[in-house]
């Protein structure tokens, strides 16, 4: 059993400077917060499913802009790291907002770069000396000053959206994440130990935003670099999507139980890319005995090596799919 826990971390990993700035929200809160929040966005998420405009429409809708902006490019040589984050920032977007914007829009550029420079300096060299001397490096002028100034901007655009929505919500008619929650604030204001305040709203938000934007444009990257590779694969693909969604329509969550090849190529890349290789840190929340051989003690941080994992044969049984 374990929960998610983040005071540890100073031990563990170069997450600490998103641990010392971010203890609310989900990714980076703990104990009962870390509950709450989880609880709520995925139900929330899971809401939005139903009756009000589904995720899956937006997604089919995002989709479409996104193959806009690549065949605008005329099949001339182009980086798409870009257009890839602008799907997936613009999903976030409109859950949370329930708007997207255009992929010129300088809000949306800003962010992405935002959110971009800021993944750059968590893997640098002055994140590694921040997590060895942290209240020395603090003062220090240097790339980790940039990144608090990169996540405050982040913030204060979220705040921003925030006070727009304070002004036209209408009580139980929620049209977006943002929405919900402030109508959970408004239904628990009298509680003083409430976790559904504006400081969680934006601090989930920030997650949203970073958590679901690097993963998505990068794995998209890193799929489309494979099938490039892979020609082969990339042509078995596209027979199946002719053959189960056509040309005349999008594609839908229902297909997915037709397209076993896709959905084995899917799995075999998120295998093979190993995006995130040591997952996100996790604390043990009672005296674990491991292979009958290694002690845990509470609160003990545990670091699982995913890359392990994929190496196992349950997992290869996609690859096997795949490779048919
Ligand atoms: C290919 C895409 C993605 C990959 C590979 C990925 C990977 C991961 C991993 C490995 C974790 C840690 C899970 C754990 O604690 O056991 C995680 C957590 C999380 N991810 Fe993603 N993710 C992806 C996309 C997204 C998207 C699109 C969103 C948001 C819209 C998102 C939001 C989150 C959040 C909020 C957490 C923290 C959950 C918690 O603390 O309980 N992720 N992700």
């Amino acid at each position: 059993k374990k929960i998610r826990c983040c005071k540890f971390l100073i031990l563990t990993n170069s997450l600490l400077l998103l641990s010392l700035v971010l203890p609310s929200g989900i990714v980076f809160s703990h104990g009962e917060r870390w509950k709450q929040m989880r609880r709520f966005t995925l139900m929330t998420l899971r809401n939005f499913g139903m009756g009000k405009r589904s995720i899956e429409d937006r997604i089919q809708e995002e989709a479409q802009h996104l193959m806009q902006a690549l065949s605008h490019t005329q099949a001339q040589p182009v980086d798409p790291t870009f257009i890839f984050a602008c799907a997936p920032c613009n999903m976030i977007f409109s859950i949370l907002f329930n708007e997207r914007l255009d992929y010129q829009d300088k809000e949306l550029q800003q962010l992405i770069m935002l959110l971009n420079e800021n993944i750059s300096i968590a893997s640098s060299f002055w994140t590694q000396l921040y997590n060895l001397w942290p209240s020395f490096i603090h003062y220090l002028p240097g790339r980790h000053q940039k990144f608090f100034k990169n996540i405050q901007n982040i913030k204060n655009f979220i705040l921003e959206k925030v006070a727009q929505h304070q002004e036209t919500l209408k009580p139980e008619q929620p049209r977006d994440y943002t929405d919900c929650f402030l109508d959970r604030m408004e239904e628990e204001k009298h509680n003083p130990y409430s976790e559904f305040n504006l400081e969680n709203l934006v601090a989930v938000g920030f997650n949203l935003f970073s958590a679901g934007t690097e993963t998505v444009t990068n794995t998209l990257r890193l799929a489309l670099l494979i099938l490039l590779k892979h020609p082969e694969v990339e042509g078995k693909i596209h027979e199946e999507i002719d053959r189960v969604v056509g040309r005349d329509r999008v594609p839908c969550m229902n297909d997915r139980a037709q397209m076993p090849y896709t959905d084995a190529v899917v799995h075999e890349v998120q295998r093979y890319i190993n995006l995130i290789p040591s997952n996100l840190p996790h604390a043990v929340t009672q005296d674990t005995k491991f292979r009958q051989k290694y002690g845990l003690h509470t609160s003990a941080i545990v670091k699982h090596k995913l890359f392990y994992v994929y190496l196992k044969n349950v997992h290869l049984k996609w690859t096997q799919n795949y490779r048919k």
